[in-house]
C-alpha cells in the first residue's frame, strides 16, 4: 500500500525525542518518505547513533545530544539546526517521560520537577527557540505530543497529567500570540501507543486487554496512527488550523 504525501520535501524539521518510539517514526517518515531535512534529540547517544544508523539519511538527518529542560542545550540545538540547514519549517515536540507516583499530594517535590521539566519545561524553552526563529521567517509550524491523560489521569500519572495539561494550554497560548507572524500552534493527544514508554501496561495482557475495552476502535495506537495527523497539521493543508488539540484515540475519549 502507498503512503499519504504531504508535501513537505526540503522543510526543515526539529524532532525531540526522536530516538525511540513515535518520534523516530515521525523522523522516518519525514526522511525517507517526504525528503525533509531533520535535526533530532534526546539524551541519549547509543539512542542517536541506533537512530541515524537505522534512518540511513545522510546529510539530511543531523541527531544531537540535548536535553529539552536545559536552556543551553536547546539553545545548541536550534544554533547546529540553523548553521545545518538554515531555517526552522516546523518544530515538533515530541518529548514526554513519566515517573509512576502512586500519589501525586504524596510525590516528593524532585519528582514533580522532573516530570514537569521533562515535559512542560522542555516544550516551552523549545517552542520559545523556534518561534525567535520562525517570527523572523514570517511562518512556521509547532505541533506538540500531549495525551488524553491530559484532561483523563490514570492511577500513577497524575503528574504527567498536570505536565501535559499545561502543554495544551501552552498550544493555545502560543497560537493567539504567533498568529500575527503567520505560526500555527497545534497538539495531538494521543491514547495508549505501542512503544517502550508504555511496555509496562501493554505486555500484560490483562492490562492490555481491560485498555483495549474502553477504545471504541478496538485495539491500542501503533506509532504510525500518530505520525500521521501530526505530518499533516505541519503540511500546507492546515494552514488555517491553530490552537487545536487533535484526539487521536480510537475514539477513547467519546467513550
Ligand atoms: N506511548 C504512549 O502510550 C503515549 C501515549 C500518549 C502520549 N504519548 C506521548 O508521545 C510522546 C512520545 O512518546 P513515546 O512513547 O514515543 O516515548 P519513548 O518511546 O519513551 O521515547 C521518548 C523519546 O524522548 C527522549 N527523551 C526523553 N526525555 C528527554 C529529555 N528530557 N530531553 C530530550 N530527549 C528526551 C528519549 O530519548 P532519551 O531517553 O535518550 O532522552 C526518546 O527518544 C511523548 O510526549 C509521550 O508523552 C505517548
Amino acid at each position: 500500500m502507498g503512503h499519504l504525501s504531504y508535501g513537505l520535501s526540503s522543510r526543515v524539521f526539529v524532532v525531540t525525542g526522536g530516538s525511540r518510539g513515535i518520534g523516530l517514526e515521525i523522523v522516518r517518515r519525514l526522511v525517507r518518505d517526504e525528503q525533509a531535512k531533520v535535526v533530532l534529540c534526546a539524551r541519549k547517544q547509543e539512542g542517536l547513533d541506533a537512530a541515524v544508523a537505522a534512518l540511513d539519511a545522510g546529510d539530511n538527518l543531523l541527531a544531537l545530544p540535548a536535553h529539552i529542560a536545559r536552556e543551553e542545550d536547546v539553545a545548541n540545538l536550534f544554533d547546529r539546526t540553523l548553521k545545518a540547514f538554515g531555517r526552522v519549517d516546523a518544530l515538533i515536540n515530541n518529548v514526554g517521560m513519566n515517573l509512576l507516583t502512586a500519589s501525586t499530594a504524596d510525590a516528593d517535590p524532585a519528582t514533580w520537577q522532573k516530570i514537569i521539566d521533562s515535559n512542560l519545561n522542555g516544550t516551552y524553552l523549545c517552542s520559545r527557540a523556534a518561534a525567535q526563529i520562525m517570527k523572523r521567517q514570517g511562518q512556521g509550524k509547532i505541533v506538540s505530543i500531549s495525551s488524553i491523560a491530559a484532561r483523563r489521569s490514570a492511577p500513577g500519572m497524575g503528574i504527567y497529567s498536570v505536565a501535559k495539561a499545561g502543554i495544551e494550554s501552552l498550544t493555545r497560548v502560543l497560537a493567539i500570540e504567533l498568529a500575527p507572524d503567520n505560526i500555527q500552534v497545534n497538539a495531538v493527544a494521543p491514547s495508549m501507543v505501542k512503544t517502550g514508554f508504555s511496555m509496562p501496561f501493554w505486555s500484560n495482557p490483562e492490562t492490555h486487554d481491560e485498555i483495549v475495552k474502553g477504545i471504541p476502535l478496538g485495539r491500542l495506537a501503533e506509532p504510525a496512527d500518530i505520525v500521521e495527523p501530526v505530518l499533516f497539521l505541519c503540511s500546507a493543508g492546515a494552514s488555517f488550523i491553530t490552537g487545536q488539540v487533535i484526539d487521536v484515540d480510537g475514539g477513547a475519549t467519546i467513550a
